[in-house]
């Protein structure tokens, strides 16, 4: 079935408030030269949410994405931020279960969990994150980390909330490093997912669940990656900070959708 490209940038830790204005407006341009046939986010960091939603208006066609949230919706609970602030504030959807959230804070599968549904039930779209590191991979473990993380990180999903959920494949060895998992690595691994989605959820939603690829995606490598079967877009990083090369990715995902 013809899904839809989904290029999201992942702004992660980077821009003040007016570049990150700045490049929302330069990535809507580029994003509006697909027609609606390529759908494009950006995830600014949470003090520039607000600032950015106003650069792109209410109807943009780019989408606004937090890269994070806390699953309860309100408390003592300091320096953290709910799902229901988040979607006030103008968000679209969030981030979760990214691999820095999971090796330099501790987040945890149960704890992602928490979050998808908790995101999902407040009407936010969540790009639930998976991947293994270089390790797990040299140890044959692939699968059963990305298994266990989509296994338990979906868990608490309600049934009628599942097409709020797409799902980024990002090896941990292939993010901020310039190595890409080859189109064939990343295929198989997609392949994988969706099969285990239809065992969880059903075949056809399975086959109409989006799942981006990320780890180093840029000019370069995407037209190869996007002509996988399984590979629905990508969740980009630092591609994702220069427009010239955030646009060659989207423009990538347009020739493969044409
Ligand atoms: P990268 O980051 O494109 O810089 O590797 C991707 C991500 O962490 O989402």
């Amino acid at each position: 079935m013809a899904r839809t490209f989904h290029i999201y940038g992942n702004w992660k830790l980077n821009k003040n408030a007016s570049e990150s204005a700045q490049l929302a407006l330069e990535t809507a341009q580029a994003a509006a030269v697909t027609n609606g046939k390529v759908k494009v986010a950006v995830a600014p960091v949470f003090t520039n949410i607000t600032t950015v939603r106003s650069a792109l208006g209410s109807t943009s066609h780019v989408n606004l994405l937090a890269q994070n949230g806390y699953p309860k919706a309100s408390g003592a609970f300091t320096g953290e931020v709910s799902f229901a602030l988040l979607k006030d504030a103008g968000c679209d959807g969030v981030i979760i279960g990214h691999s820095e959230r999971r090796q330099i804070f501790g987040e945890t599968n149960e704890f992602i969990a928490d979050k998808v549904q908790a995101a999902a039930e407040i009407g936010l779209q969540v790009v639930l994150c998976c991947g293994e590191t270089l390790d797990e991979r040299e140890a044959g473990k692939t699968w059963e980390i990305v298994e266990k993380q989509l296994t338990v990180g979906l868990s608490k999903l309600p049934e009628n909330l599942r097409s709020s959920v797409i799902i980024a494949y990002e090896p941990v060895w292939a993010i901020g490093t310039g190595k890409t998992a080859s189109p064939d690595q990343a295929q198989e691994i997609h392949a994988l997912i969706r099969k285990l989605l239809g065992t969880l959820w059903t075949p056809s939603q399975a086959a109409e669940v989006i799942i981006q690829y990320g780890g180093s995606v840029n000019e370069s490598n995407a037209l190869e990656l996007f002509r996988k079967e399984d590979i629905d877009g990508a969740l980009v990083g630092g591609a994702a900070l220069k427009v010239d090369s955030f646009s060659k990715i989207i423009q990538a995902a347009f020739e493969v959708s044409q």
